[in-house]
């Protein structure tokens, strides 16, 4: 009542002439709170939830400035509801944190760190901890050495100083810009692509995208590749669609597992071009074969082929038709190409362009559509202007540069010809991928 009280003095004119003794003397004699409820004034203030003046804080605030926030009034205190008097224990969270890691050691699954620091000048070395300490990097994503590329730097350092530092928003409020209209225009044109989506990071695209499929189309069925990515595998968990694992780049069984279902029952095929484990490639025209056959769409990660294949790096699916996309250049070949056939293609920004992010490309529908509804998408601050126009600057430099693709390839050729001369066992592979199993130390 004394909520309702003020309230009223606020907002009521007739409420306002009285003493707030007054008030309440006329409340509790009276049908007040019902005949108030029927003020257009009052009535909406009163169905409003109601708070209670804030409970005083078990311990002196931490600053004399600090304020209690209102809380809402339960109805019951959370002690009548809870015994905390008993002896009860509470959870032991970090027993729980312990064990777990001790599980990790005991395995040997539990991750150290090494302390890289890559050095742009003196590309592919990094030092230590100690600077005087340097090593080669052998195991590193950035395939074209675009980390450390001046034009990309000088675009940066030139964006950074007129747009600052950040995005400043996610992109429904202010981080959306020219620097994100130019790299998804770019990245839709690299893939041939009505348009595509610039997302923080590739994992976040592919949880954000399986994830949203799933939720959005009833009786989904999704087939995935058995050695798929991480992102990936949490996409369709967190899609809670049902899912169907087929044996890696296995044709036969992912066919007899398509077959089982109506072709009216959605379903999506995910799968990756380059495999980064073992080097292994995608039978990716069969797979859209298949696609077309059962009436599923297409989910191809081109993570590890993207800036790598392909006369313009887009990757395996554009190197699968490559004489006709050379000669096409920036335009589409006049047939459907195998580019054409795969609905969804996503990337990563990381590793052959040298930054960071990721992207989807696909119909102009499809991303509307993902960026109308993918909570991944829609709720996360969006990259800094710098990083994206650097990107713009990557893309089309690793675009015109089919010669890098090329050097790249012979060397991985030499260095998995010396690997063998000199007995150091590398998984063959047709990719650029030097998969070495150094077994236990
Ligand atoms: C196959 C594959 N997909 C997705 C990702 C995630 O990409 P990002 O590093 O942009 O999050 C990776 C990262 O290594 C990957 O290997």
């Amino acid at each position: 009542m004394e909520a309702l009280t003020r309230t009223s003095m606020n907002v009521c004119p007739f409420v306002k002439s009285h003493s707030s003794a007054a008030m309440k003397k006329l409340a509790k004699s009276s049908n007040l709170t019902t005949r108030a409820l029927e003020c257009p004034v009052l009535g909406p203030a009163m169905t409003k939830r109601q708070y209670s003046t804030p409970s005083k804080p078990a311990q002196a605030a931490a600053s004399d400035n600090f304020k209690a926030p209102k809380t809402y009034d339960a109805g019951v205190s959370a002690s009548e509801l809870n015994n905390f008097n008993s002896n009860e224990v509470g959870t032991d969270y970090d027993g729980i944190f312990q064990s777990t890691i001790q599980k990790k050691r005991d395995d040997n699954s539990y991750r150290f760190f090494n302390n890289i620091n890559r050095l742009a000048k003196e590309f592919p070395k990094a030092h230590l901890a100690e600077e005087e300490d340097k090593v080669m990097v052998w195991c590193s994503n950035d395939y074209l050495g675009m980390g450390k590329n001046q034009d990309i730097y000088n675009t940066m350092v030139k964006t950074m100083q007129k747009y600052g530092v950040g995005a400043g928003g996610t992109r429904n409020i202010a981080g959306h810009n020219r620097h994100a209209i130019a790299l998804e225009s770019e990245l839709a044109s690299l893939n041939k692509k009505e348009a595509a989506l610039v997302f923080s990071s590739c994992f976040v695209a592919n949880d954000a995208i399986l994830s949203l499929f799933g939720k959005q189309f009833k009786d989904l069925v999704i087939f995935s590749d058995e050695l798929n990515h991480a992102s990936m595998i949490q996409g369709i968990r967190n899609s809670r669609a049902k899912k169907h694992i087929f044996k890696h780049n296995n044709l036969e069984q992912l066919e007899s597992l398509l077959a089982q279902y109506p072709k009216s029952t959605p379903k999506l095929i995910a799968f990756e071009s380059v495999y980064s484990m073992c080097g292994s490639v995608a039978p990716i025209e069969k797979i859209c074969d298949l696609a077309e056959k059962y009436g599923a769409l297409t989910f191809l990660d081109e993570v590890h082929a993207v800036g790598m294949y392909g006369p313009h790096g887009a990757g395996v699916a554009e190197h699968l038709d490559f004489d006709a996309h050379l000669k096409a250049g920036i335009a589409s070949p006049p047939f459907k190409t195998i580019l054409d056939r795969v609905d969804m293609i996503t990337g990563t920004l990381g590793k052959s362009f040298g930054v960071v992010g990721g992207y989807l490309a696909a119909s102009s529908n499809l991303v509307d559509w993902v960026r109308s509804t993918a909570p991944g998408f829609i709720f996360t601050t969006s990259l800094p202007p710098a990083l994206m126009a650097g990107l713009n600057t990557s893309i089309g430099l690793v675009r015109e540069d089919i010669e890098s693709r090329i050097t790249q390839q012979k060397n991985v050729r030499y260095v998995k010809k010396e690997f063998g001369r000199i007995g150091i066992p590398v998984i063959p592979n047709p990719s650029h991928i030097v998969p070495l199993l150094v077994g236990c130390l």
